[in-house]
Formats: structure tokens, C-alpha cells, sequence
């Protein structure tokens, strides 16, 4: 993919539908913070980075269409701004560290309002491009543990479309690939929004990269009967126990460690976020009508009981490495990097 999932064009924040694919091909153009808040909501825009690139945005719009007097005045409507773009999702902790980044150097800046709100969409842009550069870094130092030949499994969609672009897990797929490595995708489905089915596959096939869609219950008996070789997947939020990331995640790990597959997490360092652990992290309860309904038709009892959580954790004896723009962090270097960030 090579143009962006998300970009500024001229006061308005477009991006694609991406409740809507792989069928339908809707470009948004989101003219406020409300209306990217809604789209968050909604899952048009999802995925941690792009959540991350997304909230960004947000604040730039309020403060392109702002008319604020004061520097002051200016800072108050992106505050109100920050709390609506951090009320639609809870888990992915990239909305809330690109949040508060452009909070806090807008409240450092002196300028005026005017000048204020060129800041806050040159800050935003540049969260977009990091973005960018570390997933292209992410796949550069994944690519290495890819081998020639490997059967790669990945959950959910931590590609082009969860990023600003390239993708993580499937920046390291790509990079690999573009190699020269012939590789193998597995992609399971990801119940309940699909997000596997709909969009990686639709990602590797434009990309002319081989994708065998599974059903998530397939896992097992695939790793059973060494079809996989390796485990590639994204993050939501890296915790100083955990790696937290979409329902089935944690099973999948347990299995790869079962079978002695190797199971590697690619994400940005803007997902981490060692100051919490597992316990005092929120994970998203998403509505029953995913679980009890297929698309509009019902399949379950109308008086069923349901549990729809949108995200697991997964703890670190699991993992085998984290892959992020820095490099490969493996177990041991998992405690260095919290010292390196001044936790013990
Ligand atoms: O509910 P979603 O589609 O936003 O969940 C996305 C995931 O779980 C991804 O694996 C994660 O955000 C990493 S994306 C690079």
C-alpha cells in the first residue's frame, strides 16, 4: 500500500472506511474532532498507531478551525477536544500518548493563537511520519527472523490499514517479502469484527503476498500439524507485564508456546506504556449485537448472556521478542528497556 491510511489535505482528515471494506471503498473527509470521534467509535478508523495518527489529527483540526483570540482560549478547546477523542476507545494506548504529547508542548509553546495552531498540526503531522518511519523500521529489524520458506501467522490486522502506513506485524510480513523471502501468510479470521478476514487478507492479496484465511478455532490443529512456523502480531498497549492486544491474542501465544513456535510482537514505541501493568489497564467491552448477530441476522437466543471483550493480555513469558523501530528487544533486554525508562 503506498499512500497513507490517514492524511491532512487542506482542513479536512481524509482516511477510508474501513468498517466498509473489503467490499465497499469509502473515503472520509472528517471536517472536526467530533467527527473523527465518531469514526473512531464507530470503527472506521482503528488499529493503535492510526488511533494514535487519528487523536492527533483531531486536535489539529480544532485548532485549524479555531477562532480563538487567545493563546489561552485555544489551549481551553483543545483540552475539550483531547476529553472527546479520549472517551471512544479505552485500550489502545497510542490515542492517549499522542494526546497528551501535543498537549503538553502546546501548553510549553509562547506564540499566539495563530501561530499555537500551526504548531499543533505540524506536531501532528509529525506524529504521523514517525509513524510511518518506525513501521519501516519495525519491518526492517522484524524481517530478520523471518526465514526463507516460513509459514507466518497473524491475528486481527496490525497492517497498513492499523498504521499510518506499512503496518507492523505486516511490516515485517512486507519486508520480509520484499527480500525476496517466500513466505506464507496465515491470517485467522478474528471474531467478531473480522478484522482479519475483511482486511488482511484484502492488504496481502493487493500486495501479491500468498494469505490462507483461517477460522480463529483453527489454530491448534494447524500448529499440531506444523503448518506454522512463526507468530507475528501487533499491540495495543505494551504493559510492564503484558502485551495487550485483540481477543484471542493470549490463546494463540499459549499454543505457539506449546508447540514451540516462536511468537513475536512488532509495534512502535508509542504503544508502550510501562507505567501500568496488566491489572490497571481498561479493556474495551464492546456491544453484545457483535457476538449474538452476524451481521443484521440473529444467531443466538434473544435472551442470551454475553461477554464481548475487544482485547486480552498476554504475559511476557509468551513472548519471544518484541520488535520495535529501536530493534529486537528479546526477554532479558524487556527489563533493561523498563530501567532504561527509569522503572525498575
Ligand atoms: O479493535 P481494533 O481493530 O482496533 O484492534 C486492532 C488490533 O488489535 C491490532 O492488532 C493492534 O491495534 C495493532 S495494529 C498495528
Amino acid at each position: 500500500m503506498k499512500t497513507r491510511t490517514i492524511e491532512w489535505q487542506n482542513g479536512t482528515v481524509v482516511t477510508i472506511d474501513q468498517a466498509k471494506l473489503p467490499h465497499e471503498k469509502v473515503v472520509l473527509g472528517l471536517k472536526n474532532c467530533e467527527e473523527v470521534a465518531e469514526a473512531i467509535k464507530t470503527m472506521k478508523i482503528r488499529g493503535a498507531p492510526l488511533l494514535g495518527a487519528a487523536a492527533a489529527y483531531a486536535l489539529a483540526l480544532t485548532a485549524y478551525h479555531s477562532k480563538a483570540k487567545s493563546r489561552e482560549e485555544l489551549i481551553s478547546e483543545l483540552e475539550k477536544a483531547a476529553e472527546t477523542v479520549r472517551g471512544t476507545r479505552p485500550t489502545a494506548v497510542n490515542l492517549f500518548w499522542a494526546i497528551d504529547r501535543i498537549l503538553v508542548k502546546a501548553k510549553n509553546y509562547s506564540g499566539d493563537a495563530k501561530a499555537l495552531s500551526a504548531f499543533v498540526l505540524e506536531e501532528a503531522q509529525k506524529i504521523a511520519d514517525e509513524d510511518a518511519t518506525a513501521n519501516r523500521s519495525i519491518g526492517k529489524y522484524g524481517a530478520a527472523l523471518i526465514s526463507d520458506g516460513d509459514v507466518v501467522l497473524t491475528h486481527c490486522n496490525a497492517g497498513a490499514l492499523a498504521t499510518v502506513e506499512y503496518g507492523t506485524a505486516l511490516g515485517v510480513v512486507r519486508a520480509s517479502w520484499e527480500q525476496g523471502k517466500k513466505i506464507r501468510v496465515i491470517a485467522t479470521e478474528t471474531r467478531p469484527k473480522l478484522q482479519g478476514a475483511r482486511l488482511t487478507t484484502y492488504e496481502l492479496k493487493k500486495d501479491g503476498i500468498p494469505v490462507t484465511l483461517i477460522a480463529d478455532s483453527a489454530v491448534g490443529y494447524l500448529m499440531h500439524k506444523r503448518l506454522i512456523d512463526k507468530v507475528v502480531v501487533g499491540a495495543d498497549r505494551i504493559v510492564r507485564d503484558a502485551v495487550i492486544n485483540k481477543i484471542g491474542t493470549f490463546a494463540i501465544a499459549v499454543l505457539a508456546k506449546e508447540h514451540g513456535i516462536p511468537f513475536y510482537v512488532a509495534a512502535p514505541k508509542s504503544t508502550f506504556d510501562l507505567k501500568r501493568t496488566s491489572a490497571n489497564t481498561v479493556v474495551e467491552e464492546r456491544k453484545s449485537e457483535e457476538i449474538t448477530h452476524i451481521g443484521s441476522h440473529r444467531i443466538a437466543p434473544e435472551d442470551v448472556d454475553i461477554i464481548n471483550p475487544a482485547f486480552d493480555m498476554t504475559p511476557l513469558k509468551y513472548v519471544s521478542a518484541i520488535i520495535c523501530e529501536s530493534g529486537i528487544l528479546y526477554k532479558a533486554d524487556f527489563n533493561k528497556l523498563k530501567a532504561s525508562l527509569g522503572f525498575k
